[in-house]
């Protein structure tokens, strides 16, 4: 019983390292000015309306420059208003494992002059509150900057998605880490239950 549990919480940690090596959010600039456009309270359908974001360097931001930026990709991210019972849609930190923007909308080259993109919402998207974000990445894939259609706390204009269906979102929780648990979870009971016929086989 004790090795069993030792087990999994070393394949339980193994996981969560292998997941663990990415940006953090907080630790990036602001630098794009990202506008969405939905209305603040408007309500779109899945496999119907379209969204257009425009995205641009903040010119006036202190420090640096976008020549490092070499890829926009947007996304639609879910807003506080729809995390009551709903933990996991908190942005996480980590951008490696963060759950909150994983619908993509956009993803292109970055250029200035080529700054806007029109999205027809697709059909699989969840019922809920979202707002619109940007991230840049430089040649090498790395987070270099983001912008986002909202204000820091996400409150303002945040639109609304009706799903075709009134399809809810918990199929999409499944991560990667959470399916992989399940599976070393079997595979500990498994090896638990091999120990206890052993033990029972002694006596
Ligand atoms: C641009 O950046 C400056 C400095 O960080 C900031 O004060 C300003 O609000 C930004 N503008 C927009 C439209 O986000
Ligand atoms: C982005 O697009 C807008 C509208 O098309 C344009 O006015 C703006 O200059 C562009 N941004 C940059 C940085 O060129
Ligand atoms: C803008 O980008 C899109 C997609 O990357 C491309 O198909 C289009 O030709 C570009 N437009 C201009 C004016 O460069």
């Amino acid at each position: 019983m004790a090795a069993g549990g030792f087990l999994l919480a070393l394949l339980v940690l193994s996981c969560l390292a292998a997941s663990s090596n990415g940006v953090t959010f907080s630790s990036l600039q602001k630098t794009l000015i990202v506008t969405a456009s939905p209305t603040q309270g408007q309500v779109l359908k899945a496999g119907e309306d379209q969204i257009t974001v425009t995205w641009s360097y903040n010119n006036t931001f202190a420090t640096g420059t976008d020549s490092t930026y070499k890829t926009i990709k947007v996304k639609l991210c879910y807003a506080p208003i729809s995390q009551v019972d709903r933990a996991w849609r908190k942005t996480v930190d980590n951008l490696a494992k963060d759950k909150s923007c994983q619908f993509n909308i956009v993803a292109k080259p970055y250029s200035p002059s080529n700054n806007t993109s029109t999205w027809t919402v697709e059909r699989d998207i969840p019922t809920a509150t979202y707002f619109v974000r940007a991230y840049a990445f430089d040649s090498a894939g790395e987070y270099v900057g983001y912008g986002q259609s909202t204000d820091a706390h996400k409150t303002t204009n945040l639109f609304e998605i009706q799903a075709i269906s009134g399809r809810h979102v918990s199929i999409d929780i499944a991560s990667i880490c959470f399916s992989a648990f399940s599976v070393l979870s079997l595979f500990a009971f498994f090896f638990m239950e091999k120990r206890k016929g052993k033990a029972s086989q002694q006596k």
